[in-house]
């Protein structure tokens, strides 16, 4: 990337713009996380409701620990295998870290990206950038600088283009700011992977409706394409209108179907590309074979699940 946009983009957050910019998961909407005003205008862009707290993406450890009150020695020991990359650390906030970010939590989400311009792009800037996927909330994650252009259009002053997103899902979501590490979000970083680094870590209870959240970004319609999604074995499929099948066993006989990769990481890395693609191409429904049960496949499954909430494609 030319050293010439990441200083524009750096000058634009200075003066509270949003900038958006890839890391290794998903486009990021980036604000100055030390600036209020800023990263108001992040809810704004994105629609997001004041109940979702913010991930803050930091150029390295030091920058992490000047943003926890505590800086638990689990925190040091995941960052040490899993940083840069894609895995979030929740840990008590300073009071520098505004409550806007955190949705009134008194913790805070880092982490450290290994894409290289989100790297640069910290590292020009030397402040710690708050940055949500780059969509309008509840739909897709972008996972190319064109996806980005395509939904937020007006609303983001420049986006950096660094490439197709090559993990393709957002990052893994770990609480260490409780009595014991819990999961809050599954990502490519398994759950497994966390455990070898720091123990046993307890999984998120799922949201239920009314209660309170322990993740506020366990929001049941996340990551939704317009189009509806279910998922359905070929047997089962929808018996009307113009539908295209993804699937990893059989194809449909019926239908146009499309195979996904039969490997995790390949297939996170595609997956939301090829929602996108098919969002724009107007089918009437998206049917996808339910995912493999084993461990690796928990964020693909975890995402898909949301993807097919009741309601989910009525809400864009
Ligand atoms: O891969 C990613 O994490 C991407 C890239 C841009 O870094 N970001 C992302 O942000 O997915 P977003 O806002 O779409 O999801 C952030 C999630 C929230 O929905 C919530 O689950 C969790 O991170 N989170 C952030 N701060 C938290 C906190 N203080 N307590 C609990 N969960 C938190
Ligand atoms: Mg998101």
């Amino acid at each position: 990337m030319d050293p010439q946009q990441i200083a524009e983009a750096v000058a634009l957050l200075r003066t509270g713009q949003l900038v958006g910019f890839p890391t290794e998961t998903v486009y990021g909407l980036g604000a100055n996380a030390l600036d209020p005003a800023a990263v108001e205008r992040i809810f704004a862009a994105k629609g997001r409701p004041p109940t979702s707290p913010l991930i803050v993406h930091v150029s390295d450890v030091a920058m992490a620990r000047s943003l926890a009150l505590v800086w638990p020695e689990a925190a040091e020991r995941l960052a040490e295998h899993f940083w840069p990359g894609p895995l979030t650390l929740v840990v008590p906030k300073r009071p520098l870290i505004c409550d806007r970010i955190t949705a009134g939590l008194p913790t805070v989400g880092l982490r450290m990206p290994r894409h290289p311009v989100a790297l640069a792009l910290l590292r020009e800037a030397g402040f710690p950038i708050a940055a949500p996927s780059a969509n309008p909330f509840t739909g897709l994650s972008p996972t190319t600088a064109a996806h980005v252009r395509e939904s937020l259009a007006g609303r983001v002053a420049l986006v950096l283009d660094g490439g197709p997103c090559e993990v393709g899902i957002e990052s893994t979501v770990v609480s260490l700011a409780g009595p014991e590490p819990m999961l809050l979000r599954p990502g490519m970083v398994t759950l497994g992977q966390v455990e070898q680094v720091i123990g046993c870590v307890r999984l998120a209870a799922e949201p239920s409706a009314g209660a309170p959240q322990e993740s506020p970004g366990q929001h049941p319609r996340h990551y939704s394409p317009r189009t509806p999604l279910l998922l359905a074995r070929h047997t089962a499929l929808p018996s009307r209108g113009r539908g295209v099948f993804l699937y990893w066993s059989k194809p449909s006989s019926e239908y146009t179907s499309i195979a996904l990769p039969e490997n995790p990481s390949e297939c996170a890395a595609r997956l939301y590309g090829t929602l996108h693609e098919l969002d724009r191409q107007g089918w009437d429904w998206i049917a996808v074979e339910p995912p493999p049960g084993r461990p690796e496949w928990s964020a693909i499954r975890d995402r898909l699940n949301r993807a097919a909430a009741p309601g989910a494609a009525s809400v864009s």
